[in-house]
């Protein structure tokens, strides 16, 4: 079944139905409730592997692996980042927190943010060991600040004016883009630090999200060389292009983009275009976030009730919108497996939705499934990368328990919220 391959490597159909990293998922929905969110520890160590693997093959010269904490950051993430030596991108004092909560060294915390607070330096100073300068007025403001002798190593992002093929609210490197530098505002800020004696060390991109094919990046190291180039870094310099690498939501999206293809493509660009500019190799730095956490997480719901409006049957699930805003925003389409009959047979099209007052509260339209009645569990693949990172209190909404899967056993990583962590940071009026 090609619905099956979208879920975590771990996934068997057992005769109590799905399970997944050795823990049935209708005992599990018992045990701590619905909706719950599971990450299987087998399939995050996989495609960590598959990324180092493919480095080490293909990159001659150091590199490194940064997760994308915005993908979904919890203490134990950011401690399962240092068992494999990742290092953690943060945005912002609340990611650095947690990241320096759970022990993440100095040298492998990275802090981007497009509008970096004074709060934000401050942590970024403190537990950081790289700043990626987004703009001139922050770099001021770090030229300015007490203890600019002491910064972190600086990298500087670079808006490379490249489109890459996704959602447009995913895209980030395209000129007239928020993010980062033009090649003009690069050189004024490499001068900068010149003239203050930062140490600037590298350079940085991220043309977008969700991505499946690679070609703009060929320009995008191209143009991130040649300003290498003109800067003049020597032969210590990191250049990071960012992450963005594709995965499947939906079986009409399979095959998996192949990501062993995108970091084989970033390398041999790199390498090409230092040979052309006789630049020595940088440390080549990838900094994907969905691509190593989307397909090991799974969020299971509980079925309410099922409608049947105008031509459309909706089956009405215990979240949606609050814990998974995507289908909301970029019009995901995703797939789901009914966990007691995954493979049972199929009874007509059914569409997937949430229980908050939002008529864009869906998970998927007209998917094929099994008689499901109320009280039967849904399980949605591909669920672990900006939902819970993005999700809300809409409606009151209790964000999910999230549980870690590992060997036949399931620990809490994250508590599900009460109403009473919804009234924690509110002050009555009378
Ligand atoms: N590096 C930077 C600087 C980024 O801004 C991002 C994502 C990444 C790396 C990791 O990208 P990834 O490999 O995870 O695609 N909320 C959207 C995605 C926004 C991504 C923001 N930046 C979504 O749900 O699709």
């Amino acid at each position: 079944m090609q619905r099956l391959s979208l879920f975590p490597d771990t996934t068997r159909v057992t005769d109590k139905g799905l399970s997944i990293g050795g823990c049935d998922l209708s005992a599990l929905a018992a045990d701590y409730g619905t909706p719950l969110y599971l990450y299987d520890c087998a399939t995050l160590d996989a495609s960590t592997t598959l990324y180092r693997e493919a480095l080490s093959e293909h990159y001659p010269a150091k590199s490194g692996i940064t997760y994308a904490g915005k993908a979904y950051l919890c203490l134990a993430i950011a401690q399962w980042t240092q068992k494999h030596g990742l290092w953690a991108d943060c945005t912002g004092q609340g990611e650095i927190a947690i990241a320096a909560a759970a022990g993440v060294k100095r040298e492998h915390l990275v802090v981007h943010g497009v509008n970096k607070s004074s709060q934000d330096l401050e942590s970024a100073f403190r537990h950081a060991g790289t700043i990626v300068v987004d703009n001139l007025t922050e770099l001021d403001r770090l030229i300015s600040m007490p203890a600019s002798h002491n910064l972190p190593d600086l990298w500087l992002r670079f808006q490379p004016g490249l489109t890459v093929e996704t959602h447009a609210y995913t895209q980030t490197g395209q000129a007239g883009s928020k993010f980062g530098m033009d090649r003009n505002n690069i050189l004024i800020s490499a001068e900068l630090c010149r003239r203050h004696s930062l140490p600037l060390r590298g350079l940085h991109f991220h043309l977008g999200s969700q991505f499946r094919d690679p070609a703009p990046l060929g320009p995008g190291i191209g143009r991130a060389l040649d300003l290498a180039a003109e800067i003049g870094f020597g032969s210590e310099w990191t250049l990071s292009p960012g992450g963005g690498w594709g995965v499947a939501y939906h079986e009409d999206e399979l095959p998996q983009p192949d990501a062993k293809k995108y970091i084989r493509f970033i390398a041999e660009a790199v390498i090409e275009g230092c040979k052309q500019r006789s630049l020595s190799l940088p440390t080549l730095q990838l900094e994907p976030g969905r691509s190593l956490v989307a397909r090991a997480g799974v969020a299971v719901y509980r079925v309410g009730t099922i409608k049947r409006s105008g031509d459309r049957t909706w089956v009405l699930l215990d979240g949606g919108l609050a814990d998974n805003p995507r289908h909301a925003l970029y019009g995901t389409r995703y797939s789901a497996l009914a966990v007691s009959r995954p493979s049972g047979p199929d009874d007509g099209m059914v569409s997937l939705a949430g229980p908050y007052c939002e008529s864009g509260d869906v998970l998927a339209i007209d998917l094929s499934l099994p008689k499901v009645e109320p009280g039967d569990l849904i399980a949605v693949p591909v669920s672990g990368a900006y939902h819970l990172s993005m999700s809300s209190n809409y409606n009151g909404a209790c964000r999910p328990a999230v549980l870690w899967l590992a060997n036949g056993q399931a620990q809490v990583i994250q508590e599900r919220e009460t109403p009473a962590d919804l009234l924690r940071r509110d002050h009555p009026l009378y």
